[in-house]
């Protein structure tokens, strides 16, 4: 059967994606959809039942992600699959359509080659990854679980004091956060791994062209800095006997800010968490934590902007860091890259290729040598995490048709993907 025969519903798309965008929305407009949280866990019973009503054979890992299959007609179906898939969870006040696209898309894409009858040589995976966020603590949560990327005890750990932990939601969900080793998946189970997403920046929409070919995603490091002072009562310690830790912390903001901005290139570093304790009016700040989210494409530049941070933080008395998570930048596949634009020509689609300066499950994956790839659509403006995150649906619908018929040209290729890999790891 011909690709071109495969054509996705336009309309059933943006259904879905009206429908999962109702669950935790806020009147202001934007998303409160935490991983985990009552939303959250409402969203994905729903999409669960989407995916069944699709044909999928769903399941849920010890991580609970989210797993549903498309087996070849002929076969039991159990060799490796090529997987696509993205997340449901979103940060606070965030918007409709960051990873919601890439999970609707996906399923489209797989009910769509499903209901076409298209004789799928190797079975197709939809994959709904948890906490790719890192609302509990370090992000990409499922795809690391999945690929057994976490570090030790992280889901014991959780970035703010009181927080439940993923080990606690996973808990309160009924699984056993000591299974967790059992999420864990052979890379050789996948042939390749294929993500749709919103740009996330301002490249496309600005540019006019519906499809980003993604080269690359940059690499991010995360940590926590806690800073200690000496908490006092706010009217009778003098100016100069105080240890006031807000005060510490806010010329390590500066600082830190001041030394991002003088690395140039592509580096950027944000603090976008900042907690104050005890938190009074007549309290002298006692102690402080910030989070700081540091990115460049240049594994390098990183490393070295990493450094200074840390003599910055060692240099304030009370001060300290502590790591969350170091991931490198990867490179898509060259093959999977030569298929999606196949997919485009075919179609008469126009395509851009840029880099990815959010970070996405899709990074997990050429970790462990398994060929990735990624497809973004634009989105207006360029915003997102924020109340004002927009798409067109014309074209979601393009990138999702894109999707379907690039993982169908993948699937032709088969085992031939793992053979000389060439995505990596490391930029
Ligand atoms: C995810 O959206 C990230 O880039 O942090
Ligand atoms: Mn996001
Ligand atoms: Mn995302």
């Amino acid at each position: 059967m011909d690709i071109a025969a495969i054509k996705i519903n336009a309309g059933r798309l943006q259904e879905d994606l009206l429908a999962l965008a109702r669950f935790g929305e806020e009147p202001e407009g934007g998303m409160m959809r935490k991983a985990l949280s009552a939303a959250d866990l409402k969203a994905r019973k729903w999409f669960k039942r989407r995916m069944t009503e699709a044909g999928l054979q769903v399941r849920e890992d010890e991580a609970a992600n989210i797993i549903g299959r498309l087996k070849p007609k002929k076969e039991s179906g159990s060799g490796p699959c090529i997987a696509t898939g993205s997340h449901i969870d979103a940060v606070p006040h965030g918007g409709r359509f960051d990873g919601a696209v890439g999970i609707c898309a996906a399923l489209e894409a797989l009910r769509s080659i499903r209901e076409g009858g298209f004789s799928l040589p190797i079975p197709l995976e939809l994959i709904v990854f948890t906490d790719e966020e890192g609302s509990h603590y370090a992000g990409t949560f499922g795809s690391r679980a999945m690929l057994s990327l976490l570090t030790d005890g992280e889901i014991y750990k959780s970035k703010e004091s009181g927080q439940p932990t993923l080990a606690q939601d996973l808990a309160r969900m009924g699984k056993d956060p000591e299974k967790i080793g059992q999420a864990v998946r052979s890379p050789s189970e996948f042939l390749a791994f294929l993500e749709l997403h919103i740009e996330q920046g301002p490249v496309l929409d600005k540019m006019g062209i519906p499809i980003g070919i993604v080269e690359g995603i940059v690499g991010i490091h995360r940590c926590l800095i806690h800073v200690e002072g000496k908490p006092g009562h706010a009217g009778t310690v003098p100016m100069k006997e105080r240890d006031d830790a807000l005060v510490k912390a806010a010329q390590i903001v500066l600082a830190v800010n001041q030394a991002i901005v003088s690395a140039g290139q592509d580096t950027v570093g944000t603090i976008g968490e900042f907690r104050v304790y005890p938190g009074a009016f007549n309290i002298i700040p006692g102690r402080v934590e910030m989070s700081l989210d540091l990115r460049s494409m240049e594994e390098k530049v990183l490393m070295g902007i990493k450094g200074e941070i840390d003599g910055v933080i060692a240099s304030v008395d009370g001060a300290r860091v502590q790591p969350v998570g170091m991931k490198s930048g990867v490179f898509m596949d060259p093959r999977i890259k030569e298929e999606i634009e196949a997919s485009c020509r075919k179609r008469g689609v126009r395509f851009h290729r840029l880099e990815s300066g959010a970070g996405h499950d899709a990074m997990s994956f050429p970790v462990m040598g398994i060929p990735t790839g990624m497809i973004f659509i634009p989105c207006q403006e360029g915003k997102s995490h924020c109340p004002e995150e927009a798409i067109r649906f014309e074209e979601a619908a393009i990138g999702t048709q894109i999707l379907a018929d690039t993982l169908l040209r993948l699937s032709q290729k088969g085992s031939e993907l793992r053979q000389g890999t060439n995505s990596s790891a490391s930029r």
